[in-house]
């Protein structure tokens, strides 16, 4: 295996790669995998939602082909959830057959706690994935699991080693490429962002978002590809609870290009603003400035007021 830090032989080569995957990565991102890699440090992706960040992770799998270790982040996830748990029906199951052997007390502990009875969940499983490449490790909203769960998370990410008091350590021969990301939805402690690369997706600007689509939706008639940009772009300059994101914008061309639509008229954005806004309050919100302003890119009076 090459040394790690050969992966990438520059930023323009991450971009040609995601590139090559239909993930349109600008330089700042291209750079951030290559430091990433390069210095074996975990990448933290903040973002509003849809703008990429979950991609990332898979993409950089897809291209190192190897592995992608997820593990999705919520409220009250614990260390077993995280790293490991005993097989308990299966351990239950083997006492009893040993019982009928009359297998010693000592040989059955040693059978039960062995690697056979080890349900590894996603950090020991990243840690002792074998290579030849390191696994890329998604540690997938961050910022919803708890304050405690972050902490020991940082206690794993020091030192890519995991003790089970049964077995020993496990010590990552090829500890895992790291990527967290988060939707800020609360901040994170400083300790775990020292220790990563940090980097903030925006909304794509209309050039990337265009390039997204084209690669997204091949087949797109150029001109409707267009009017969606432009009508994405003008919809994230108003104040919505929710703002669209590229996920949103796909799935917009998709539907659009499913009802074979050629051009985009105020009806249709009024008819399929279900795909783009997803509260109340956003579609009533459209309704109120109109579809017409809208595509016309004249939502002056409805920017956030919180804008100066
Ligand atoms: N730069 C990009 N190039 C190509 N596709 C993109 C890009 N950014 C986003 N996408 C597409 O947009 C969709 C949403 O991306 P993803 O799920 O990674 O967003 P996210 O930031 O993780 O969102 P969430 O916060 O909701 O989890 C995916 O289908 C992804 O492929
Ligand atoms: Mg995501």
């Amino acid at each position: 295996m090459p040394p790690s830090t050969s992966i990438f032989v520059s930023a323009a080569a991450v971009q040609q790669a995601f590139a090559a995957e239909n993930y349109i990565a600008d330089r700042a991102l291209a750079l951030s995998v290559k430091l990433a890699v390069d210095l074996q440090k975990p990448i933290l992706l903040e973002g509003e939602a849809g703008v990429g960040k979950t991609e990332v992770a898979k993409v950089l799998a897809t291209i190192l082909d190897t592995p992608l270790i997820r593990l999705q982040c919520y409220e009250g996830l614990d260390a077993n959830t995280a790293l490991y748990e005993w097989n308990y029906a299966r351990q239950i199951l083997h006492i009893r057959i040993a019982e009928q052997d009359h297998q010693s007390r000592a040989a059955l502990e040693k059978t039960i706690f062995s690697d056979e009875f080890l349900l590894n969940r996603p950090l020991l499983s990243a840690i002792r994935h074998p290579g030849p490449r390191p696994a890329v490790l998604l540690l997938d909203e961050i910022d919803r699991a708890d304050e405690e769960f972050e902490a020991f998370l940082l206690e794993v990410l020091s030192d890519f080693q995991i003790t089970v008091p049964e077995l020993g350590t496990f010590k990552a021969q090829h500890p895992p490429l790291v990527v967290l990301t988060s939707n800020r939805t609360r901040e994170l402690n400083d300790a775990l962002k020292r220790r990563c690369l940090y980097l903030w997706i925006d909304y794509p600007d209309a050039e990337k978002e265009r390039e997204i689509i084209r690669r997204r939706v091949p087949g797109i008639e150029e001109q409707l590809a267009n009017a969606i940009v432009k009508t994405m772009q003008t919809l994230r300059s108003v104040d919505f609870y929710k703002r669209p994101g590229v996920a949103e914008t796909l799935d917009w061309a998709r539907a659009l290009c499913g009802l074979e639509v050629d051009v985009l008229t105020p009806e249709t954005l009024a008819d399929t603003a279900g795909v783009l806004l997803k509260y109340r309050d956003d579609i009533e919100r459209l309704k109120a400035i109109g579809p017409t302003q809208v595509l016309a890119g004249e939502v002056g009076s409805a920017r956030s007021s919180t804008i100066v």
